[in-house]
């Protein structure tokens, strides 16, 4: 939790604490000894609970952390001449240090996007090397939700997409790094942006929504589930003390703590965008649809305002700067952070 001492941090929503409840549910989860590698109730727990969640077809595995769950996942759809085809921007592409390529073996083929968000029209005519043995072959579409650029996807943009995708023969992955954000800001259950719009696999975080440290892979086409068990301890994510990242889940899925703490979060990016929006000089780069706001600003303003904000700069050419918010960004944070904006562009 913040203090006093602490400087407001919009940098990331890894940057937050871990929610007193989960924190809590892991000292729950240590009494004593419980058999080790899932064999736990915690686990049983969680898994139940996703399947309420996400479909009874559907089974999820703990993870460590995102690029693993992402490793795996792909893992369980591809051979090492085929092909993903990603967003520019897709964390898998820029943030996981080409983990997929090297543990894979795999080609990632990133498209430009406007917005982050990838369409049918975007991906149709990458699929001219279907067949072409020269050519990595492309097999699965890999998107994130919330996309890395803040924006959502409609269950009907996904279904579209995951119709083009399947009736070529194709795959859809999803990144649901922050899958809570989406949901709260969609207004949908967490199904009906996944299983229900037609996703093959999800990597689903918990990290950035209270969790201390909690990923899942859920594969949703049971048709892809054989050999799960054995990728994910082949691919380094088998946890022996499952029960600790277990109960991290089932803390976040109980009465919907996973709704609360990304709503409160988009809540906050909303604030901001209301105290900034009309200022001279500053305007949105994206949409606001989940925790994350890309104002672009003057040089001078970005300069001052990060001696007294933690923030990324997103796009330096273009002065565009990144501001996340997480569940437990407070009112006063978010109130500062305006009232600086204001200041370094001497609105006072
Ligand atoms: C879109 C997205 N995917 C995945 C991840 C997970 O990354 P990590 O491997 O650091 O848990 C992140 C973390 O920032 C992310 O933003």
């Amino acid at each position: 939790m913040p203090n006093a001492t602490t400087p407001a941090n919009f940098a990331s929503d890894n940057h937050a604490g871990v929610h007193p409840a989960v924190m809590a549910a892991i000292a729950e989860a240590n009494i004593g000894d419980a058999p080790a590698y899932g064999a736990d109730r915690w686990t049983r727990r969680m898994n139940d609970l996703f399947r309420h969640e996400f479909g009874a077809e559907s089974t999820a595995y703990v993870m460590f952390n995102g690029t693993g769950a992402n490793v795996v996942g792909l893992s369980l759809m591809l051979r090492p001449y085929e092909a993903v085809l990603c967003p520019a921007t897709a964390h898998i592409n820029t943030h996981e240090c080409g983990a997929a390529e090297r543990f894979l073996g795999v080609k990632l083929i990133p498209i430009p996007t406007e917005d982050g968000k990838l369409t049918a029209d975007d991906i149709l005519p990458r699929l001219s090397v279907l067949g072409f043995t020269q050519a990595a072959q492309p097999h699965v579409v890999s998107i994130s939700q919330v996309a890395e650029t803040g924006t959502c996807y409609t269950p009907a943009e996904i279904a579209a997409l995951a119709d083009a995708v399947h009736s070529r023969g194709l795959l859809l992955h999803m990144d649901g790094a922050r899958l809570a954000n989406a949901a709260a800001h969609l207004g949908c259950s967490l199904r009906e942006i996944t299983t229900d719009s037609g996703v093959d696999v999800l990597t689903f975080g918990a990290t950035k929504n209270g969790a201390l440290g909690a990923e899942a892979l859920v594969v949703l086409n049971p048709s892809l589930d054989g050999s799960a068990l054995f990728l994910r301890k082949q691919g380094m994510q088998l946890a022996s003390k499952m029960r600790f990242v277990a109960a991290q889940w089932v803390a976040l899925l109980t009465e919907g703590l996973w709704h609360a703490n990304a709503a409160h979060a988009n809540a906050m990016a909303r604030r901001i965008v209301e105290g900034v929006a009309g200022l001279p000089e500053v305007s949105l780069h994206y949409p606001v649809e989940s925790n994350a706001v890309f104002p672009r600003l003057p040089g001078h303003a970005i300069a001052e305002l990060q001696r007294r904000h933690r923030f990324h700069v997103w796009d330096e050419a273009n002065g565009v700067v990144r501001w996340v918010t997480s569940f437990e960004t407070t009112k006063e944070e978010v109130d500062a952070l305006i009232a600086d904006t204001r200041e370094v562009l001497s609105l006072g």
